[in-house]
């Protein structure tokens, strides 16, 4: 332990896809064994940023929390909870909207992917990174494990903690952002050069944590790969074969060079059956846990994540709004320290 204080979200918006969890989930249960103070939170405020089916998103919040603690999160050690459940994340979501910048959030590339600037897009999916600032700031988070994607909104995050702490008194702690040297971004099976997305159209383009090994198997076999059949690690020339060495090693703990010496003069075909079952191995463990566990217990421990998590974070909101300058509820006094 180290004294880090840790917090990092999944929107429960889609199935879990293995760049979810060698980019973030990975990372997640490996600080925890760390016996670093965690946070992980189902991020549900997030989600509806886009449609969601209401039955469908209850479904899929439950999921995530299950397959968090599958891929070994443990509710006695991690705190996991789901956003929704804390009503101070929307509460200091909107205080931070009134501090952070049209121009910041202009300049979010994610924004402008998902689709951004067109007059129907709702207001949400907008103001989304300040929502996410609101989550890691209300824990005075230390460090945030994400993929590589998030680092913008982690800048933004620090910005905003930054100017509160100037114009409003010392309150946030800025937030460092870790993001893993490979796994960082695992790329799309079919479009190598995009990110593997739980949102993709083309169901081929990912594996989802809870795909059989038979759907493994067919869909590295179909991933798109380059005519060359040498296995080498070069993301600019090689960007299907490396990702796919990436995959390989992320799961088998085996260096890239490692890999690349074992598959020399090897053709892709065999390399891919191995990686399928590699990829098997890990997945079923998970799967297996992941079916013992049961609905209420699962639900359970979020029930008991939200309270620890509620107390937490009420005491951050609690000083930011003294702060703002807002008159408490009660006739207590203002705390004499903030
Ligand atoms: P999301 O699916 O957008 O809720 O992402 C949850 C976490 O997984 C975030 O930390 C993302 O950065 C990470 N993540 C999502 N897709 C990938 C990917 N293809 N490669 C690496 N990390 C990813
Ligand atoms: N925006 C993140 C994603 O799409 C999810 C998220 C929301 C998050 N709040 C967060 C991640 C706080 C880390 C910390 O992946």
């Amino acid at each position: 332990m180290s004294g880090k204080r840790i917090f990092s979200g999944v929107q429960p918006s889609g199935n879990l896809t293995i760049g979810n969890y060698l980019g973030a989930i990975q990372q997640f249960v490996r600080l925890q064994e760390d016996g670093e103070e965690a946070f992980y939170c189902v991020v549900d405020l997030h989600a509806v940023t886009v449609p969601q089916n209401p039955e469908e998103l209850r479904e899929k919040t439950v999921e995530v929390a299950a397959l968090y603690m599958a891929c070994g999160l443990n509710p006695k050690k991690s705190t996991l909870f789901v956003q929704s459940h804390v009503p101070a994340h929307a509460e200091l979501g909107w205080l931070l909207q009134c501090v952070a910048r049209i121009g910041e959030l202009n300049r979010m590339t994610q924004y402008k992917e998902k689709g951004g600037g067109k007059d129907t897009v709702n207001v949400g999916l907008y103001t989304y990174p300040v929502l996410m600032a609101a989550d890691i700031l209300l824990y005075q988070a230390t460090h945030v494990p994400v993929g590589e994607d998030q680092k913008q909104h982690l800048e933004l995050t620090r910005d905003i903690a930054e100017r509160f702490n100037k114009q409003f008194g010392e309150l946030f702690t800025l937030p460092e952002p870790m993001i893993g040297e490979v796994g960082a971004r695992i790329m799309a099976l079919d479009e190598p050069q995009k990110k593997m997305s739980k949102s993709a159209k083309n169901e081929m383009s990912r594996i989802i944590l809870l795909d059989s090994p038979e759907m493994i198997l067919k869909k590295i076999k179909r991933a798109v790969t380059d005519t060359e059949n040498e296995i080498r690690y070069d993301p600019v020339r090689k960007p299907g074969i490396s990702n796919l060495l990436s995959i390989y090693s992320l799961f088998s703990g085996e260096s890239i060079d490692a890999l690349e010496r074992k598959y020399a003069g090897v053709q892709y075909g065999p390399f891919k059956n191995d990686l399928a079952e590699v990829i098997t191995d890990s997945l079923s463990e998970i799967q297996r846990r992941y079916r013992e566990l049961s609905r209420e217990e699962v639900i359970a421990s979020l029930q008991e994540g939200a309270e620890k998590a509620s107390e937490v974070a009420e005491q951050t909101l609690r000083k930011a709004r003294e702060l703002f300058g807002f008159l408490p509820k009660t006739n207590q006094l203002l705390s004499e320290k903030l």
